[in-house]
């Protein structure tokens, strides 16, 4: 009796069960086909009828490989493993089919003046199966090969996937044990368009437009060094007197992560790009500036540079030392609308698609052994506060919190040779880092309105599948004293500052009406002498304000005979009562390129400035209408002896005048009155 009654409860169970399980299969092939739709609608996607192609795998043996899915086909070079063509969507290759096979789509290494394009020697078939195939192109260094070969070792490895419109791309360099010394600056992948298809280009919501062509450019008329062309002759009248210049086009790492072009003009658009699902094997950190997409059509992806930084940040590997790093994977993607009129509408999939990219990172399918899948990857939280001064403790709001190789505070910056984790953190100071490569790490950290640079005292070692909770945090940025003035705002950036409107003659018609990226213009520093003829900027704290007074960049005033010259900046300031100890000048730089300022207070006379910063950076700012490059920070102590009551003055001059590039953007001055106790109150 009691055994038929349990079995009689087995029995219901299982019915409800099977119920349970029809239920849900039913709701999710709903929600998946809901899901399926709206994509379709939004999309229309030649893909949607195959979307279930195998993945096909041809000619292994020809001095071509061809993967298809149905939806993109993607040809490559054997064993180079350069990409010769991408056909979509009905066109039979997106790439300029007029340059050589080597010159569509492929990797560059620079070392100096020396730019490789580093091929593979010996092809392989990773992965073969029905939904996805991944394909190796090895390079293997040998002593015996001619000093134009970067010594590295390179797998390059490109992945198609049923159902995806695009390829990825990601590449594995080593450098074993005994391989001779090298210094690189910079790692890239360069994709140029059919250019009699693609002449539309979008980096950001507001930055795309459509864009002159090379032969535009080839018939303008040089600016001041080859990048930045006047526009004379251009194809379209419209363009006409128009600046172009790809450093217009930068973007910071952090908000660099889909750009790429549309055949605007074509009846069904087509659209090319380039999705960033991470930053962890970019250099430099998250504020680092580099190249996007520009004339050609060009669609550039930059893993290592040392644009908007300089030499500094090259990656230097000694005689013998043994280095592995994968750079990307990246995500190639393509998109079509089904009218001219819907071009647009290809910005914002390519947004759309960025996100899905993002929310599958870690990927799962790379099968690299080298790239570290989600399970293998830690996680680093806590909660960081900042004690400023005398002041009570606060949430370190929006800061700016990674881990990258071990150094000095603030050395994330110019570190470019290991990964980098990087999250901002809650208005309530926690943070959370994701997806960190297991190793070992410094922690650093940087608050937008506090100075300096916060490093946790500990190194960091991250194992697979661990979580470390830091807890509690506390950033004690550099203070001695309490503010008696300050001009700026701590953010690393001269962004506050006085940017200048453009010569109404070397405009770039994206950044006429857009004050937050003015700073885009092409030859904003040449206005400095225009706004002060005769004197140089007199600041007077209390009067003055520095998003009218201040100009954005510190460069040489150019005199009538067109000969340069130092311009010394003057700021005024009074002090009601000289108190004894040591005042403190924090003087913090955005930039600096072959600049040098000097610092005199009161007495300015040819005798050694009281302080000099001596010649600092080449980041090369100013003429790569960057707003911001390495940040620098000099808390300079002051004995009180050097001040009186009433007025005061402080001088910085930019003592380096040899070209108009050389100068400083300042980022935030303060003076603290000497450290205070309770007695002084
Ligand atoms: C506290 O912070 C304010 C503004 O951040 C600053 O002006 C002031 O000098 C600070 N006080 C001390 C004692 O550091
Ligand atoms: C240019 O003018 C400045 C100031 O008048 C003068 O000191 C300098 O010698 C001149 N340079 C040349 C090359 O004429
Ligand atoms: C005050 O500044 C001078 C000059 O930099 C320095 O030599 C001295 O050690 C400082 N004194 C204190 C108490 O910090």
């Amino acid at each position: 009796m009691k055994m038929e009654c349990g079995m009689d409860k087995r029995v219901l169970l299982l019915w409800w069960y099977i119920i349970v399980c029809q239920l849900c299969f039913i709701l999710g092939a709903y929600s998946e086909d809901f899901s399926f739709r709206r994509n379709l609608r939004i999309f229309d996607n030649p893909e949607s009828s195959s979307a279930n192609s195998l993945v096909t795998l041809n000619n292994q043996n020809s001095a071509q490989v061809v993967i298809s899915n149905g939806i993109i086909s993607l040809t490559l070079s054997n064993p180079r493993g350069y990409v010769k063509g991408v056909s979509y969507a009905g066109i039979d290759n997106v790439l300029d089919e007029k340059n050589e096979e080597n010159d569509r789509g492929y990797l560059d290494i620079s070392s100096g003046k020396l730019t490789q394009r580093v091929h593979g020697t010996h092809f392989s078939v990773i992965t073969h199966k029905e939904n996805i195939v991944e394909v190796s192109f090895l390079r293997t260094w040998r002593s015996s090969m001619d000093a134009s070969n970067v010594p590295i070792n390179m797998d390059q490895r490109y992945i198609v996937r049923s159902g995806d419109s695009g390829f990825y791309s990601y590449v594995i360099f080593e450098r074993p044990k005994g391989f001779p010394a090298i210094t690189i600056d910079q790692i890239r992948i360069v994709y140029k368009l059919n250019e009699a298809r693609f002449n539309y280009m979008a980096i950001s919501d507001t930055r795309q437009r459509k864009m002159p062509s090379m032969r535009d450019r080839k018939t303008g008329q040089e600016l001041a060094y080859p990048e930045a062309v006047q526009l004379k002759n251009p194809s379209n009248p419209e363009f006409k007197g128009e600046v172009d210049d790809k450093y217009q086009y930068s973007s910071e790492n952090q908000y660099n992560q889909v750009n790429g072009w549309i055949t605007a003009d074509s009846e069904k658009p087509v659209g090319f790009w380039i999705i960033t699902p991470s930053n962890e094997f970019r250099n430099g950190g998250p504020i680092k500036q580099d190249l996007t997409s520009h004339v050609g059509p060009t669609c550039l992806f930059m893993f290592v540079s040392t644009h908007y930084a300089g030499k500094q940040v090259e990656i230097e590997f000694q005689q013998g030392e043994a280095y592995k790093k994968v750079f990307g994977p990246i995500f190639v993607y393509l998109n079509s609308a089904p009218s001219n009129n819907q071009f647009k509408s290809l910005w914002s999939d390519a947004k759309q698609k960025l996100l899905n990219e993002l929310k599958n990172w870690p990927y799962d399918f790379p099968q690299s052994k080298d790239f570290i899948p989600p399970n293998q990857r830690g996680t680093l939280l806590g909660n960081l506060r900042v004690q400023d001064g005398g002041n009570k403790s606060q949430n370190a709001k929006k800061a700016y919190i990674g881990l990258a190789l071990p150094g000095p505070a603030g050395s994330w910056q110019r570190e470019s040779k290991g990964y980098q984790f990087w999250t901002r953190s809650y208005l309530n100071g926690n943070f959370i880092i994701k997806n960190i490569v297991p190793g070992t790490y410094n922690l650093f950290a940087w608050i937008p309105g506090f100075i300096g640079d916060y490093k946790y005292n500990y190194e960091i070692t991250i194992k697979p599948g661990s979580t470390i909770n830091l807890n509690s945090l506390v950033y004690n940025p550099p203070r001695n004293g309490p503010t008696l003035w300050e001009i700026g705002v701590p953010d690393r950036s001269a962004a506050e500052f006085f940017v200048p409107n453009p010569y109404p003659y070397l405009t770039n018609k994206l950044y006429i009406n857009d004050p937050i990226n003015k700073f885009r213009n092409y030859g904003l520093w040449n206005r400095y002498t225009e706004l002060y003829p005769k004197h140089d900027i007199v600041y007077k704290v209390g009067v003055s304000k520095y998003q009218n007074d201040w100009f954005f960049a510190h460069v040489p005033r150019i005199l009538e005979n067109k000969t340069y010259q130092a311009a010394t900046w003057n700021v005024k300031f009074e002090l009601s009562n000289v108190l004894n100890g040591n005042y403190t000048l924090q003087l913090a730089l955005a930039s600096a390129s072959y600049a040098e300022v000097q610092v005199w207070f009161n007495k300015m006379s040819d005798d050694p400035p009281y302080f000099t910063t001596k010649r600092i950076g080449d980041d090369n700012i100013i003429a790569r209408h960057g707003i911001h490059g390495l940040y620098w920070l000099f808390s300079i102590q002051l004995p009180s002896v050097h001040l009186v009551k009433g007025d005061n003055t402080l001088y910085l001059r930019q003592s380096r005048f040899g070209s108009l590039f050389e100068g400083v953007l300042y980022d935030y001055i303060r003076l603290e009155s000497p450290p205070t106790t309770k007695l002084n109150v």
